[in-house]
């Protein structure tokens, strides 16, 4: 059983009467936020670093304490613990972030006024980046979607699974409470910083896994008790909200593949062809599930590579493996899987557009990549500082107004009705003939779904599920903590 208990304390913001002004009552105390102006000069509502729980170190969460005096909320509080990124080599790692990190931030178009009938708005909760080991909400500032009436709320929420952090220290892992003691007595920095991300030596790198949190524990008020995936494959859960679902058409050009790509190093190039059969099964997370892991890779190799070895002129199709082993596939299956539950309409859309600012361009790749990895959400939100914002005059405003504008009509609808261009019938995602929409290279709209790549990615991955990869859907690994 999935639980979602969790959610209703966001329901606190409609229910209680409000203040004239900027003073809110939530279930907890009173909030002070402040205000700012949307993309299109509209003002709105926010209120910064809300606690909605608190917990101890690799404990249940419990309801935050009440507080009596008025809460400012008119700034961010920090993240939860974590390593900054950098992607410099040589730049030292640095901690950030503190564990008092459960709090969440609401942004809002509108207040409602006391005596006067509440017209409730859509929520969107959105859930920030970073494979569940990094970033924060902080980053999410969502003056973009404020130009509609939509509720946004954003969280923090705590990061990167007590195993793995043990296994980092030299805590015994093998036993619950013994690792949890051994934990508890450790310095936070001391438990984030031996994690090594983004240094050049690719066989040493790590990888985000974007694994669920799970908490097999069965405590009240548990967000989720069960992998998602067991749950869905044993039909308890159904999928009774519609979803929308974005494939970037090249959503591997993810940071880490820019700077091997941007690597002009005839060595870094030796070395991953000769750790390929230990470089790919822990980048692409088969190291563990599959029955053996040298014939996936081979099998990887022989489809994408010729069977040969990965060069300069076709390194780009790691980018296609990646965008179809992390991103694309997972979500297509995903579908799959849902379509044979109850299921409220899921909407397919493949983003090939290439902007004229995109996270290509950072790694010199200007113009060239389509559906970047996160270019999507600098449409959706000014994303400092990878991301410069996007300026008035630029080919990306136009794309981001009309993307805006589509997911905000399937926020307030349950269907994304503001489509652009000539096509016009977009129908739900259905596994047999895999229908969706497209937004082209050109920021078009059209029912090119799903590409080429795309099929490929399919008719390799399925049989490989089928049977070398099996265990990852039949028998999900239990993770217990
Ligand atoms: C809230 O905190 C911010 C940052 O510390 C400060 O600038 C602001 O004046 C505070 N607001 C109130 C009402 O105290
Ligand atoms: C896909 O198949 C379904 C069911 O046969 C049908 O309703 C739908 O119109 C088809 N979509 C496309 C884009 O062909």
């Amino acid at each position: 059983m999935i639980i979602f208990r969790n959610l209703l304390i966001l329901t606190f913001f409609f229910a209680n009467a409000i203040q004239a002004g900027e003073i809110v009552s939530t279930k907890f105390g009173k909030v002070q936020g402040s205000t700012a102006t949307s993309r299109d000069g509209r003002l709105f509502h926010q209120f910064l670093g809300i606690p909605y729980a608190k917990a101890e170190r690799f404990q249940p969460p419990t309801n935050p304490d009440s507080w009596t005096d008025i809460k400012n909320a008119s700034v961010y509080r920090p993240v939860c613990p974590q390593m900054l990124v950098t992607l410099g080599d040589s730049e030292p790692v640095k901690f950030a972030g503190t564990e008092d990190c459960l709090n969440l931030n609401v942004f809002t178009p509108a207040l409602p006024q006391p005596d006067k009938t509440m017209a409730l708005l859509p929520v969107m909760i959105w859930f920030h980046g970073g494979g569940g080991e990094m970033e924060g909400a902080s980053k999410y500032d969502p003056q973009y979607y404020m130009d509609f009436d939509i509720v946004v709320v954003t969280f923090d929420a705590r990061l990167v699974k007590a195993k793995k952090f043990g296994t980092k220290v030299g805590c015994p892992v093998g036993d619950r409470a013994a690792l949890f003691e051994c934990l508890k007595g450790k310095r936070i920095e001391d438990l984030v910083l031996p994690f090594h991300r983004w240094f050049n030596d690719i066989t040493e790198e790590e990888f985000l896994k974007f694994g669920p949190s799970i908490e097999y524990v069965n405590v009240e008020n548990a967000f989720m008790t069960e992998n998602p995936f067991l749950s869905l494959k044993e039909k308890r859960i159904s999928n009774e909200v519609p979803w929308l679902f974005t494939l970037g058409y090249q959503g591997g050009f993810v940071p880490y593949m820019a700077k091997l790509l941007s690597t002009n190093d005839p060595d870094l190039e030796k070395k991953l062809n000769t750790n390929i059969r230990k470089i790919l099964p822990r980048y692409l997370d088969y190291e563990v599930t599959a029955s053996d892991p040298d014939i996936v890779t081979q099998k990887i190799m022989d489809e994408y590579f010729d069977g040969g070895d990965i060069n300069e002129g076709n390194v780009f199709q790691l980018v296609h493996l990646i965008t179809y082993r992390f991103f694309s596939g997972p979500s297509i299956h995903s579908g799959n899987y849902y379509y044979q539950v109850d299921h409220a309409p899921m909407y397919a859309l493949m983003i090939k557009y290439v902007p004229a600012y995109g996270i290509g361009n950072t790694f010199g790749y200007n113009g060239v990549v389509e559906g970047a990895a996160m270019d999507d959400q600098s449409y959706q939100f000014p994303w400092k500082p990878l991301f410069p914002g996007i300026d008035k005059n630029s080919k990306d405003y136009t794309l981001s107004k009309n993307l805006l504008g589509l997911l905000a009509s399937f926020i307030e609808n349950g269907k994304p009705t503001k489509t652009w261009g000539e096509f016009k019938d977009w129908q739900p995602y259905d596994p047999r003939n895999k229908s969706g929409a497209s937004i082209d290279k050109d920021g078009g709209f059209s029912a090119y779904f799903p590409s080429d790549e795309f099929k490929r990615g399919y008719a390799l991955f399925a049989p490989l599920y089928k049977n070398e990869l099996a265990s990852e859907f039949q028998n999900p690994t239990k993770e217990t903590f």
